[in-house]
């Protein structure tokens, strides 16, 4: 329950590029961490259910679907579906190049400096994303196997795990990012965006210059940076481009869009390429989808839509999917990929705010970073409400940290039971250590939050109440001289010196090997 921090020594990274999606499913199965299943699976429900079954609390392994029911002929354009690739530790620490079992601790710490790494891009002329080309009517979006992941799903979602392109028209700065996406039609794609993502900023910008239309690509399938740093808060004005290149240690190499005036990576699996309408006129009936929160969300409306202009694609293409809405016993991978880069987003906003003292900072995968945990080593009262106040002031606390506890630093984050003790004793609620901020931005996606206070006009993407629980030991109670003036009696947990000597006759009493101190 105290703190014990073995993994506590400096861990190298070894930048790995994997050159594709291919190479990573390669390096996968040769460390254990891939499931081949070759028996025939259904698109309709059956592949989700599977997915969402087997990802487990970020135990199961990566999935390669090679028998899609519907889409197995020789013919078909598209038979294999990959997913689960990063919902483990393990596999995030492989595609940073650090070894299987470096602690999350190390991740987030890792975390802190990865977003700000730079390798740009390479143009080059062709790959083999060009391969197959379709244009005009050949373009048939039923042609991929998109699952219809959950049954309450509102149909079947292409882009659950693609990395969409847009480029700002003022400095010619692409943005990547994930964004939800469902196949309306055969050439026709609803997606989820809100105007405080980077996606959001370009949709104005384009919207502000009078165009009816934005340029877009979705790159799907390539090396798992891509998806980890389109869904990772990569700084606005900073291309996920250069962060990726950072990533592997080399630049990506990209090439040219047929119809749009975009880049994308030259060994992906699929491109598909076309237009966002600006013009609400235009936009397409789209959701609900199970959501992140492992809820139903994003209620049934017409949103903004691709008009697909072209697909690019290779011979013999993965389709890249991923099935969201972590709970209780099974992560996703935005929920295990999120407790890393979330916490060490914040960890950062901590230090540029100038808040002393902070240890460790961690975002349990259950939630993909609602809850916020922070452990400090605190010098004086007060210091847990100058950090709820740094993170809830930090454009980083969109959509995420409603919930902050912050702890000592003998208390250990990584583990549920010491931090739900340290809530349950050093917490006094009539001692200001629960505060709400009321009425704040927040999710509108949180089904916490009722349906009129979603209202993206008015809360930005709806209201949240944040809590703050500072569960951290009260500095403003009187040092107790029987404590020899310590403020909180000693814990039960024996001394050093006692433990050694009764783990010294472990084996004689007959309890087995002594556990390590
Ligand atoms: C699997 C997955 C699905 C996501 N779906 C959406 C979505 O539908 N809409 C959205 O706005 N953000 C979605 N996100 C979150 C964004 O990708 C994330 O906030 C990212 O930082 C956005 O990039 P940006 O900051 O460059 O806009 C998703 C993330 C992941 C990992």
């Amino acid at each position: 329950m105290l703190q014990t921090r073995k993994s506590d020594m400096t861990v190298e990274r070894t930048p790995t590029a994997f050159g594709d999606l291919r190479g990573w499913i390669a390096a996968l199965e040769s460390e254990d961490e891939l499931h081949r299943i070759d028996t025939e699976v259904d698109w309709n429900i059956e592949l989700g259910t599977i997915m969402r079954l087997a990802q487990g609390p970020g135990t199961g392994k990566a999935l390669l679907f090679n028998r899609i029911k519907d889409y197995n002929k020789p013919e078909s354009r598209c038979r294999r579906i990959f997913g689960s690739g990063l919902n483990s530790y393990r596999r995030i620490a492989m595609m940073l190049g650090l070894p299987p079992d470096t602690h999350p601790r190390e991740l987030v710490k890792i975390g802190r400096t990865l977003l700000a790494g730079s390798i740009p891009p390479k143009l080059v002329a062709t790959g083999p994303v060009k391969e197959n080309i379709l244009k005009g009517p050949d373009v048939d979006l039923y042609d991929f196997p998109s699952p219809h992941w959950n049954r309450l799903d509102g149909g079947r979602y292409l882009l659950t795990y693609g990395g969409c392109v847009t480029k700002d028209p003022d400095t010619g700065i692409m943005n990547v990012g994930i964004y939800r996406g469902m196949v309306a039609g055969h050439d026709a794609i609803p997606i989820l965006m809100w105007r405080a993502q980077h996606i959001g900023h370009h949709f104005t910008a384009w919207q502000n210059g009078g165009k009816s239309e934005m340029p877009i690509a979705v790159a799907i399938g390539w090396e798992p940076s891509l998806g980890f740093c389109a869904g990772s808060p990569v700084a606005k004005g900073v291309c996920e481009y250069d962060v990726m290149g950072a990533i592997r240690g080399a630049p990506v190499e990209l090439l040219k869009c047929e119809t749009v005036d975009l880049l994308v990576p030259a060994a992906a699996e699929i491109v598909i390429e076309g237009y966002l309408g600006l013009d609400p006129q235009t936009y397409v009936m789209e959701g609900p989808f199970a959501e992140f929160t492992g809820y139903l969300a994003g209620d049934r409306s017409p949103k903004p839509t691709i008009r697909v202009t072209c697909i690019t694609h290779r011979n013999d293409p993965i389709l890249r999917g991923t099935i969201e809405g972590a709970m209780p016993g099974s992560y996703s991978e935005n929920a295990v990929c999120s407790s890393i880069m979330r916490a060490a987003t914040a960890w950062n906003v901590l230090d540029r705010a100038g808040v002393p003292g902070i240890t460790d900072v961690w975002c349990p995968p259950v939630h993909a970073g609602i809850n916020l945990l922070i452990q400090m080593k605190q010098s004086y009262r007060g210091q847990a409400k100058q950090a709820a106040n740094a993170i809830w002031g930090s454009s980083a606390a969109h959509v995420r940290y409603k919930h902050i506890t912050v702890v000592d630093d003998d208390i250990d984050i990584h583990d549920y039971a010491a931090v739900d003790w340290a809530i349950a004793y050093r917490v006094n609620a009539g001692e200001d250590d629960v505060i709400i901020m009321p009425a704040t931005f927040g999710s509108g996606l949180d089904p916490s939050t009722r349906r009129r206070d979603r209202n993206a006009h008015l809360f930005g993407t709806g209201k949240w109440n944040r809590v703050l629980i500072d569960a951290t030991m009260n500095l403003d109670y009187d040092p107790d001289p029987d404590l020899g003036g310590a403020r909180f009696p000693p814990t039960v947990w024996p001394e050093k010196d006692d433990i050694d000597k009764a783990y010294a006759r472990w084996t004689e009493l007959g309890l087995g090997r002594p556990k390590a101190p």
